[in-house]
């Protein structure tokens, strides 16, 4: 039987099965049992190193100031994944607390990601049974690391107790998703209603994720949030959204599927990703409109918007130039590298009546006929800069 054949001869009945999607459409997925996330998203630490020399320069002010004797220095990361990104700024971090603190000088690391995060991973990484990238607490004494499955749209650490607040590539994601039938990315919607409404949940996620952050920082303390974003429209030029044409790509394929009765109209509409890539506008606004973050002391600083090339774009230019010409294997990259954030979306849209194979079948599909299209592009045909934001805070 083909696959169409089979998934569409199934019978939907009764309900979806809601409790199964809680928190579930941002589960990253690295693919192949046994990988970890850092296996294939460590390109990611492009992201992080952007905003390094600022961290830096950061830590280096926070330290030169008086630091009580016997209190950690507390670094916490959030929506930290394994932990494989951040390791080499977490080992810079410790260097120049060292150089200027002195040996003895106790450091507190704290990582914070959902529940059904791969923690395993991250431990695993900490204490270098994953060896690569090197793992700092091979190296340095009076380091301790603790790590909680949580959700940063809640408190996660104590009242006052972090000096440094970290996040890379994760404050898009929503704290609930509002499904569409327009497109995958909800943000490209046309219906003004549906933009008003989904403006106010990023408007109001990212206000709760900073009062939270406000709670946990000591004063003095700073926070480093960076992710992918939106150029905001100006005279003649419209709006850029990191990875445009990915997620336009998708939803072509997406609605293909539903055109050609794969899917059902009501998993059309939850195949809709449960984030928002802010611009500088949507991540100004807020903070200066809640009376909660300026009650809590929390300033804003700075925000950065950077574009940054597209690393496989990057790397498979030059390879090309090089006179390879292997589109096999950049699309087989690509999509490896794509299915890790976008893959949970999709299978949990699909109807809790299907069976394992089905959904299966279906999200292999998807990601195929993606990859099909990579597969006849050059990484020069489309335009997948990464636009990042970069918002600087501190706590008075
Ligand atoms: C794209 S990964 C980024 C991981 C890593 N920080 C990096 O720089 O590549 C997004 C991470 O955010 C986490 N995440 C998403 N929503 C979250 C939430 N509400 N609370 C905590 N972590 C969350 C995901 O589980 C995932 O590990």
């Amino acid at each position: 039987m083909s696959i169409c054949r089979g998934i569409l001869s199934l019978r939907l009945k009764g309900p979806i099965n809601l409790i199964s999607r809680w928190m579930s459409y941002n589960v990253m997925h690295p693919g192949r049992h046994g990988e970890s996330y850092g296996d294939v998203q460590i390109k990611n630490k492009n992201i992080c190193d952007h905003s390094k020399e600022g961290i830096l320069k950061i830590v280096g002010n926070l330290i030169s100031k008086p630091h009580p004797e016997n209190e950690p220095f507390t670094v916490a990361e959030y929506g930290a994944a394994d932990g494989s990104i951040s390791m080499e700024l977490m080992t810079d971090i410790i260097c120049l607390i060292r150089s200027k603190c002195g040996k003895n000088k106790e450091i507190n690391i704290m990582y914070e990601d959902l529940p059904m995060s791969d923690f395993n991973s991250l431990h695993k990484r900490i204490h270098g049974i994953i060896p690569n990238p090197r793992s700092y607490l091979l190296d340095h004494e009076n380091v301790y690391v603790t790590s909680t499955g949580t959700n940063f749209y809640k408190q996660c650490f104590p009242s006052n107790s972090v000096d440094l607040a970290l996040s890379f590539t994760a404050t898009h994601w929503l704290s609930n998703k509002v499904d569409i039938f327009d497109h995958v990315y909800p943000y490209f919607t046309q219906n003004k209603d549906e933009i008003d409404a989904l403006e106010k949940q990023a408007a109001d996620d990212w206000v709760l994720f900073l009062t939270k952050r406000t709670k946990e920082l000591k004063p003095g303390g700073w926070g480093v949030f960076s992710t992918l974003g939106t150029r905001d429209a100006t005279e003649g030029k419209p709006a850029f959204v990191a990875g445009q044409d990915i997620l336009n790509k998708l939803n072509e394929v997406w609605n293909r599927l539903f055109s050609r009765g794969i899917i059902t109209k009501a998993e059309l509409k939850r195949g809709t990703l449960g984030f928002c890539l802010r611009s500088p506008r949507q991540i100004e606004e807020p903070i200066l409109d809640s009376i909660e973050i300026q009650n809590g002391g929390l300033k804003l600083h700075e925000i950065r918007l950077d574009t940054i090339p597209y690393f496989l774009e990057a790397e498979w230019n030059e390879m090309f130039r090089q006179g390879n010409k292997e589109r096999e294997a950049f699309a087989r990259d690509f999509l490896k590298y794509l299915k890790t954030p976008f893959y949970s979306t999709f299978y949990e849209a699909l109807e809790g009546q299907r069976n394992e194979e089905q959904k299966l079948q279906i999200c292999e599909l998807l990601f195929k006929e993606a990859r099909d299209f990579f597969l006849s592009k050059y990484p020069s045909e489309f335009d997948i800069d990464y636009i990042v934001t970069t918002t600087y805070v501190f706590k008075e």
